[in-house]
């Protein structure tokens, strides 16, 4: 009897490696995360109103999911035996009963690690940690690791990655792993293997446009990430997105910025998290983050990231093929003042650089649903002609 266990524990254990639970991300993960606004100053109150901000404000039926915790939550040194432990004043509860209280309300909760020897704020890193710190999660009820990549001197990303993805899956518990290299080893060419995401810059700035330079590294407003990689788009798809960060929208841009961040999010179909304090959001800001048809973009199960199709003077066009041959595309301002603006369906065949999709204008006529105004707003035989403000947008689905 003894010797069957140990067989099926060998088969278990070298089947289980090298593979990663499937289509736990078919469309991109939406959640909150706390990093943004609150950095170290989390706890387990925090994170319980923020489940219940999901259902007060709309948030869960717009489909967000997850609530995590990012770095900070543990305490400075692992236990005796090698355990995580969180930090007993932050969550005098302890992380499963958290997990638990979001499991409730129908939620899923998250929470962050990191592959090196500590986090990026010095708490305790997975580095020869894998197994035991993949079993801890998942015993505490963890459906989303966020897994940082800080202290790492000497690893190899992928060797670190398939180290907790193997790990993640040999617990049993289908745990959505996102990968959060900053695109420094190209992870679009790699990731999916072993998450079903992955970030591809350093950290997103609470501006339309600018970079936070701290010295030995930077942060990146919302433009600078927009056009951080070249190329990239064809490797993002289901269960294997390429992470624009957690968003900035509610954290001091102008509204029509944030309208702009949160469409163009839409547009690439990156993970929406949430990086705003929604316990108090004002009602403008939460009719961004909650418009249906926005989401319904970045949530279309074709999954295509948008591409820039070109500039018309100062305003870009950015276009993305959906699903049953539908189309959404959305017209930036990025000038410091309004535009007049202009555009001529008819005069515009369009066709995917990496894709197969094309579309042409003169012979495909389509119906205009404008997201931003929530109506109809006539069909492509007639040219848009309109003002559109600094910064903002004006998108449409085409169907
Ligand atoms: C890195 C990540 C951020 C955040 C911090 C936490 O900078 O890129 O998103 O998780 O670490 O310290």
């Amino acid at each position: 009897m003894k010797k069957l266990f140990l067989i099926l524990f060998v088969f278990i254990t070298i089947y289980s490696f090298g593979q990663k639970f499937e289509n736990l991300a078919p469309t991109p993960p939406m959640g909150w995360n706390s990093w943004n606004t609150f950095k170290s100053d989390i706890n387990e109150q925090l994170v319980m109103d923020v489940a219940d901000t999901y259902e007060r404000d709309g948030y869960a039926d717009a489909g967000y999911k997850y609530i995590v915790i990012d770095d900070c939550w543990s305490l400075r040194e692992r236990d005796e035996n090698g355990y995580l432990v969180a930090d007993p004043e932050k969550f005098p509860s302890g992380i499963k009963a958290l997990a638990d209280y979001v499991h409730s309300k129908g939620l899923k909760f998250g929470i962050y690690g990191d592959a090196g020897t500590k986090t990026c704020a010095g708490y305790p890193g997975s580095k020869d940690h894998e197994m035991q710190d993949a079993k801890t999660f998942a015993s505490w009820g963890v459906d989303y690791l966020k897994y940082d990549w800080c202290s790492t001197r000497g690893q190899d990303p992928k060797v670190a990655y398939k180290a907790i993805s193997d790990a993640l899956y040999a617990t049993g518990r289908p745990i959505v792993l996102g990968i959060c290299e900053w695109g420094t080893a190209a992870p679009w060419t790699w990731g999916k293997e072993f998450g079903q995401l992955w970030r591809i810059s350093g950290d997103i700035a609470p501006c339309f446009d600018c970079i936070v330079d701290h010295g030995s590294y930077k942060d990146w407003g919302v433009m600078k990430i927009v056009y951080m990689r070249k190329n990239i788009r064809k490797y993002s798809g289901p269960d294997g997105w390429n992470d624009f960060d957690m968003m900035e929208v509610g954290n001091g841009m102008t509204i029509e910025e944030d309208r702009s961040h949160f469409s163009l999010w839409c547009m690439f179909s990156t993970a929406l998290f949430l990086g705003n304090d929604i316990r108090s959001a004002a009602p403008e800001t939460i009719e961004i983050l909650t418009n249906e048809d926005a989401i319904a973009i970045n949530q279309d199960p074709l999954g295509i990231q948008a591409f820039k199709y070109t500039d018309i003077d100062s305003t870009e066009v950015w276009v993305k093929p959906l699903d049953k041959g539908n189309w959404a595309v959305c017209f930036l301002n990025r000038k410091s003042g309004p535009v007049n603006f202009e555009f001529n369906w008819a005069d515009h065949k369009i066709k995917d650089p990496d894709f197969e999709y094309a579309v042409d204008f003169s012979k495909d006529k389509f119906k205009l649903f404008d997201v931003w105004a929530g109506k109809k707003a006539g069909k492509t035989n007639k040219a848009v002609k309109t003002q559109i403000a600094s910064h903002d947008v004006l998108m449409y689905i085409l169907e």
